[in-house]
């Protein structure tokens, strides 16, 4: 990480978990141990209809609240979505985009994650972009192409201003929910590979200032070896931020390495 150029966001994923009395004991868990994050910026994206009471639960504290998917259009016929407004009106400030598990079980494509990317920063959200290999794309030597891809795609037609808002984790999907982690010089060749991608569309001034996230395992024990990459700025974290003491202890290995 850089902390002379862009912040450290360490942000929870939960997924399809926690009702919202399991996310009161959570809070209650977590928010005795919080505030001495100065370093760096912590997120929990939950379950939409759990933003309204996360956002209540967290109000004295400095942790934000975002969402896990949204749609880009702003209103219509497509039940069972929300809108960027609906995120941004109920208290969110970040919504992950583009997320594998949405690429593979609800068909999103990089031209929707493009889409999404721009509805979200219009409304004033932080996209939290998502791009990765799938461990055949890895064994093929693909990884920097595919993700080149994405990047490019994703960011397509966005301002400067625009972009240095985007964060964007990179999540090899081989690495998600399966405790295998990349390692740190694999996960940080790729971060650098992907500021690399933004220097050359959007020049050096604006990759330097791009916060660019590691996802996939990470957890207390190996939080602080992979933020200790240069490139890495951060994680987009599973599993570990289920447990209030776990995603701690990787906001703390933030804190230490700044
Ligand atoms: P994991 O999930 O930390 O459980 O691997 C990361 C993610 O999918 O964002």
């Amino acid at each position: 990480m850089n902390l002379k150029y862009r912040k450290t966001i360490i942000a929870g994923n939960w997924k399809m978990n926690k009702t919202l009395s399991e996310t009161r004991a959570y809070a209650e868990a977590l928010k005795p141990q919080l505030g001495k994050h100065k370093w760096c910026e912590v997120v929990l994206c939950v379950p939409a209809v759990n933003i309204p009471g996360a956002v209540k639960l967290f109000k004295d504290t400095r942790l934000a609240i975002g969402g896990e998917n949204c749609h880009y259009e702003a209103s219509g016929a497509f039940t069972g979505e929300v809108t960027v407004e609906m995120l941004k009106e109920v208290g969110a400030k970040y919504v992950i985009i583009g997320h594998s598990e949405r690429r593979q079980y609800y068909n999103e494509t990089d031209l929707t994650v493009n889409k999404k990317v721009h509805a979200a920063l219009e409304a004033g959200l932080r996209p939290i972009v998502c791009v990765g290999e799938s461990l055949e794309q890895r064994e093929l030597d693909v990884t920097e192409e595919l993700i080149t891809y994405q990047v490019k795609i994703a960011l397509a037609g966005l301002t400067e201003s625009q972009v240095r808002r985007v964060v964007i984790a990179y999540e090899p999907i081989w690495a998600i929910g399966t405790g295998k982690t990349a390692t740190a010089e694999q996960a940080g060749a790729v971060c650098s590979h992907i500021r690399g991608v933004i220097r050359k569309l959007y020049g050096a001034r604006v990759a330097r200032a791009v916060t660019i996230q590691y996802g996939g395992s990470m957890n207390a024990k190996n939080a602080a070896e992979l933020l200790a990459q240069p490139d890495i700025d951060g994680g987009l974290i599973g599993g570990a931020s289920l447990k209030p003491d776990d995603f701690m202890a990787i906001i703390n290995a933030a804190n230490q390495e700044a």
